[in-house]
């Protein structure tokens, strides 16, 4: 802490920083490149130039790098001196020198930071007439594209790919003027947060790839602030539209969440609203109607139906939405639930249960700071940036532990990996506990892991739990959260919830209403379900039962903006608006309640799913309150978060665990019988999996197998196999993999589908001799 000038004016600093930091947080303007507030100084760019005034009046001011610099007391500094001016505009002049001349038709123009700081600092023509140095450009995959040419070597693209998200097939290579940022090969980048080098490059070498397929100028773009859909971390993000199309999603600071970056899911995923089958107009029975007509008949059928009406709502629905549809069928008397799968529900309700217990789970900012971490499941796949923030607590020295059955990224940088199947997970979970409470040696076969892992935990000063919900059962939550308990008080307990409104959603609602539902339905006793923006039809493990009792209803009424399995099954189908069309709330993992805004409209607007709930009420004739009163009523002192603002907690009720620990602890093995790992990857969420971009880079459907596993079964790589599951049959090739459990198999969440199974079913796999 302390004071300098700048300039005449006086700015305060923190302990440790730099003078561009400084006066950068003091809204000063120092011309820099190479900086970065995630990834430090470098001093490669030379451009933060400023003059320092010695302490002795007989020595001459010197030039310095301020990004280098650090601030201190009583210190004077210029940035307006003529001899830092003119360092800048000889460091433009270099770097121009070989940077095309090609700003009018560059892709980054409008928003690239070489040719704002050209034109701030540099030389308003160009003296070199010889020829430019030239590079080739890579093929680096559908979602970033390579213009080496315009590289002025300031090196963030490497701090950042290599340094901060630890990936490993993007660095520089050559030497001196020759420096090449790329890949050893052309071939799509494998981190799951390449897309970021489009923002942290400052000028046009990656630039968005899809943006670029239907591109529009910066300037004409349309944006508001708004909360990406697709996972529950909640990141902050700036969706930008023209001409009544999504164009692009760049991300937007949030200081305890995301900060400067998104995954690649948050960033192409927004592909789903463009895609060409994306549902636009209304239909009954297949036949396009307008949107009223459609109204109506969905209408008359809730109304022949009266209490025999029920709903689902969603996770990837706001919060708005899932309230007014709950508000509805409470006026029919009818039954609502909200997922379609009554496991995930339970592990759900159980998983938000504890959040709310265990006083909250930590921001991503504070998994950044644990010193040690238990990750059960596969958190680059279900929540992204949770990854990456485990990542930066991994670079600072954090002991990272893995407790999982399939392929999982962060294993590669896991002090311990317990690699064991899925029916495993929760005795695993046990013998910590004990070992956590007694320091006991457990007589385990994982015993020396599981030592370490709770060796790693019990000595740890911020240690912290996060757990995948949607590969773990309700009591294996449980054991967890008694893991935390035992760790003590200072132990932090997080879970990646399955969609972006998962907490939201979950405590609207009822206990064990997704069984009641399908029951229900089964039993006649539902005729017409209404579903808002959910799949039961195409649900991995209960899709062919949904798609028996869908034979049972009279109608099915479906609201939604993409082409799933049960929205081309709806008897009435009503369009509506995506979530950059539409404002709304979503409540993240840390139950933090985060407006978004509407960023756009379409050509032919599309009504929101609030709307067409009121639509329909109205030609019901019912009368609902609206929202405001809802959410109050629901959530007392609940007020809307403004969109663009941090978010605040949500004032929630209190959710019961509903389960204990009781966990088998006998290992399940049927002869001829595998247990089944799901094994997504982070482009195959419910939306994401409809972006074309995404979609190119899914890995090929295969069965994953553990070498040895397969060895004793005398199966080979590359091998077809046939997999028999309760709703179909699958022949896939075998694939080996050294991070799946022993009697497991991982299957990607589509092939799950086709079989009718879900993470931890059991499946015959036969060999095709
Ligand atoms: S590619 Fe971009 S980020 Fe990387 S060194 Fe060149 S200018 Fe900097
Ligand atoms: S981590 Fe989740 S919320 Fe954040 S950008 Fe990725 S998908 Fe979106
Ligand atoms: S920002 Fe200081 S040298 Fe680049």
């Amino acid at each position: 802490m302390g004071t300098m000038r700048i300039d005449g004016h006086e700015i305060p600093f923190q302990e440790n920083d730099n003078i561009l930091k400084a006066a950068l947080a003091a809204n000063i303007e120092i011309p820099y490149f190479c900086y970065h507030a995630a990834l430090g100084s470098l001093g490669a760019c030379r451009l933060c130039a400023v003059e320092v005034a010695s302490v002795d009046p007989a020595q001459k001011p010197r030039v310095v790098m301020s990004c280098l610099e650090f601030a201190r007391d009583g210190l004077s500094v210029s940035v307006s001196a003529a001899a830092a001016r003119q360092v800048r505009q000889r460091v433009i002049e270099f770097l121009m020198i070989n940077h095309p001349h090609d700003c009018p038709v560059c892709d980054e123009g409008g928003e690239c930071h070489l040719q704002d700081m050209t034109v701030a600092c540099g030389p308003p023509y160009r003296r070199y007439r010889g020829r430019k140095r030239t590079f080739t450009n890579q093929y680096l995959g559908p979602l970033v594209h390579h213009e080496m040419n315009r590289c002025i070597t300031c090196y963030r693209c490497t701090r950042f790919y290599q340094d901060y998200a630890l990936g490993d097939d993007l660095g520089s290579m050559r030497l001196r003027n020759e420096v090449y940022f790329g890949r050893f090969q052309d071939g799509p980048l494998t981190s799951p947060f390449a897309g970021n080098l489009v923002e942290i490059c400052p000028t046009g070498v990656f630039t968005d790839a899809v943006f670029r397929q239907h591109f529009a100028r910066v300037w004409d773009l349309q944006t508001a602030p708004s909360i990406c859909p697709h996972c529950s971390v909640g990141c902050n993000t700036l969706p930008g539209a023209r001409d009544g199309t999504l164009r692009r999603v760049r991300n937007r600071f949030h200081p305890e969440l995301n900060r400067w970056f998104i995954c690649d899911r948050g960033r192409y995923g927004h592909q789903y609203s463009e895609h060409p089958d994306r549902p636009l107009t209304a239909q009954v029975a297949g036949v396009k109607m307008s949107y009223r007509e459609a109204l109506a008949a969905a209408a008359e059928q809730i109304k022949a139906a009266g209490d025999k009406t029920g709903g689902l709502g969603s996770t990837r629905e706001d919060l708005e939405s899932n309230a007014m549809l709950q508000t509805l069928l409470n006026k029919l008397s009818g039954r609502f639930a909200t997922f379609s799968d009554p496991q995930l529900e339970t592990a759900t309700a159980a998983a938000v249960a504890a959040l709310q217990s265990s006083g909250g789970a930590p921001s991503l900012a504070e998994i950044e700071q644990a010193d040690a971490a238990l990750v059960v499941g596969d958190l680059t796949a279900h929540a992204p940036m949770m990854d990456l923030a485990l990542r930066q607590a991994y670079r600072n020295g954090a002991k990272l532990a893995i407790l999982h059955s399939g392929p999982c990224l962060l294993t590669r940088f896991a002090a311990t990996t317990l690699t064991v199947a899925p029916h495993e997970i929760g005795a695993q979970l046990l013998h910590l506990n004990e070992q956590a409470a007694t320091a006991s040696n457990a007589s385990n076969q994982h015993k020396k892991e599981l030592a370490d892992i709770a060796t790693c935990l019990t000595t740890a000063q911020r240690p912290i739990l996060i757990g995948v919900s949607e590969t773990m059962s309700a009591p294996e939550i449980a054991a967890l959260v008694q893991l935390a308990t035992a760790l003590g008080s200072h132990a932090r307990l997080a879970y990646a919830l399955p969609g972006a409104n998962a907490y939201g959603t979950t405590l609207l609602t009822p206990t064990n209403s997704t069984n009641a539902v399908l029951e229900a339905i089964e039993l006649g006793q539902i005729q017409t379900l209404i579903v808002m923006g959910n799949d039961p039809l195409g649900d991995a493990r209960l899709g062919a039962r949904w798609r028996a009792a869908r034979q049972r209803l009279s109608t099915l009424i479906v609201l939604d903006c993409v082409a799933t399995t049960t929205a081309e099954a709806a008897d009435i189908l009503l369009p509506v608006a995506a979530w950059a069309e539409r404002g709304g709330t979503f409540v993240n993992y840390e139950g933090r309640a985060q407006g978004f805004a509407p960023v756009f409209q379409r050509a032919e607007p599309l009504p929101n799913t609030v709307e067409v709930l009121a639509d329909l009420a109205h030609c019901l004739e019912l009368t609902l309150p609206d929202v405001p009163a809802v959410l109050n009523n629901l959530f007392p002192g609940y007020q809307t978060p403004f969109p663009g603002t941090m978010g605040p907690s949500l004032p929630a009720p209190s959710l019961t665990m509903q389960t204990d620990t009781t966990i088998g602890t006998a290992s399940i093995t049927h002869p001829g019988h595998w247990q089944v790992a799901l094994t997504s990857w982070y482009g195959d969420d419910a939306l994401a999996s409809y972006a074309a971009a995404l979609v190119e880079l899914a890995p090929a459907a295969a069965v994953l197998i553990h070498p040895t596993a397969a060895f004793k079964e005398g199966i080979e790589d590359k091998e077809q196999v046939r997999l028999r599951g309760p709703a179909g049959t699958v022949v896939l090739p075998v694939q080996l993999n050294n991070d799946v459990a022993a009697d497991t198999i991982a299957l990607a969440r589509v092939t799950l589908a086709q079989l009718g199974v879900g993470h931890g079913d059991l499946l015959e796999l036969e060999r095709i001799l």
